[in-house]
Order: C-alpha cells, then structure tokens, then sequence
C-alpha cells in the first residue's frame, strides 16, 4: 500500500524528547519494508511560539505561516534525523519534488508547502498528488467527538463519518495561523473531492498508526458519502 501519515507537531515535540522520534522512526522503518511511506510532520509547540513572537513583531497571517512552515520543516528533519538512510535525506518543498525523491524508494518526510493551510491539508494533497491508498492523521485526540470532549463529559467518540458530515461539525473552527484545531477544512475537502480512504486517530500511542494500515477499528474512520 501507499500511506500517508501525517504526525502533529503536538505528538512529536510534546517536551522536545527524542524518545518519541526514535519510537516513531522504528514504526515507520518496520512499515516501509511492506508499505511504501509518505510522512508529513506538523509544527506543534515551537511553531505555535515563534508564530507567537511573529504576530507581535506586527507580522500579517501569511507571514507567520511562513515561519510556521519553517519550523515544520526543521521537524521533518528531525524525523529524518531519527530515520538515517531509511528515508531520502532532504525534505521536500512541495508535491511535486515529494514525488520525484520518492522514485528512491525510500521514506520520504515533508512539512508544509504554502501559506493558509495546517499540515493536515498538505497530507491530505499529497495523498490526492501520489494517490495514496491510505491518509492516517495522527493527532493529540482519539478522534472526532460528538462535542468538545474537554468541555463535555458526555462527548462520544464517532467511529465513522463521512467527509461532508466531518465539514459540517468542523466548519466553525479558527483558521488564524498556528490555530488549526483537530483537522482543517481544506484537508477535508481533499478527503471529500477523492473519497480519500482516511483514518484518524491518537498519535500518542505510535501503534495506532499499524492499527490504521491493518484496518482495525481505530479512532474516526472517514467513510465514502
Ligand atoms: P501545523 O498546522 O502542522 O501545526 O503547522 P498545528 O496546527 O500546530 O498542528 P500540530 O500541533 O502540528 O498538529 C503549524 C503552522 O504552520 C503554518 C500554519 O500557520 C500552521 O498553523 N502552515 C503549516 C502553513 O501555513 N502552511 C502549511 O502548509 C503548513
């Protein structure tokens, strides 16, 4: 299978711990001796604070994406870093050069591509880009709930959903750079447009991502309309 997994930043740089690269870098050789990988790595804390110092240095939106899109590459390196000669040693810049590095066989690791979106939706356009037969979205929840299940005790965990119903529970959410909460809208509409075969669910425990691949009943699974 073709897989694309995209790892919040929030999973991987909780307390700037290697443990957590090197957990994920095991996992993710182990897949690619059967699976060919893609991996797209988000900004978590550190681009959150240096959008922070951005915005107060009187930056407009796009400008602290952009910073926001460096620190997601600097991730990706790390990964890399953890990954050695299992993956192609640079990061792409966009879908494209992803595609071409991948010629080499190897795990390749993006961050963000452009301003106005999370990595959510860069994983999901690469998985439109190199017709992945699977997007798993690792992320700091077990999945999508019925409310905000931090706020609600009586949130309940959907197993299944469709990408128009997923839009319609989603579409109220900030989209200021460094705020995308759970999922953002332009992935969706990706996972929409190509009935994207798409799971998402707690990258905390890095198992989840083999849960996904061998289709066990994990986290939210997105469902064709
Ligand atoms: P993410 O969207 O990956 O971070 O990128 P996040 O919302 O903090 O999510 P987690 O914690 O990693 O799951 C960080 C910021 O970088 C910018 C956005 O501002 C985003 O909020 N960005 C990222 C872009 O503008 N374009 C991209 O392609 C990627």
């Amino acid at each position: 299978m073709r897989i694309v997994a995209a790892i919040g930043g929030s999973i991987l740089l909780q307390d700037y711990n290697a443990e957590r690269f090197k957990e994920y870098a095991k996992l993710l050789k182990e897949q690619s001796e059967e699976h060919e990988i893609f991996v797209v790595v988000g900004g978590g804390k550190p681009a959150r604070e240096y959008i922070g110092v951005v915005r107060d240095l009187g930056a407009g939106e796009a400008k602290c994406d952009d910073i926001g899109i460096e620190v997601t590459r600097v991730n990706a390196k790390l990964l890399l870093l953890a990954l050695g000669d299992a993956a192609y040693q640079r990061v792409p810049h966009n879908f494209q050069e992803a595609l071409e590095f991948s010629a080499s066989g190897k795990i390749i690791v993006m961050g963000g591509t452009e301003p106005a979106h999370s990595t959510d939706a860069v994983s999901a356009i690469l998985a439109e880009y190199v017709q992945a037969d699977l997007l798993v979205n690792l992320t700091a929840v077990d999945g999508l709930y019925t409310k905000d299940p931090k706020k609600y005790d009586d949130a309940e965990l959907i197993e299944e959903i469709t990408a128009s119903d997923m839009m319609g529970i989603i579409s109220g959410n900030d989209v200021k750079a460094g705020t995308y909460e759970f999922i953002d809208t332009t992935a969706i509409q990706m996972i929409k447009r190509s009935n994207l075969e798409t799971v998402i669910a707690n990258g905390n425990e890095p198992q989840n991502l083999i849960r996904a691949i061998k289709g066990e009943k994990i986290g939210t699974r997105v469902i064709s309309e």
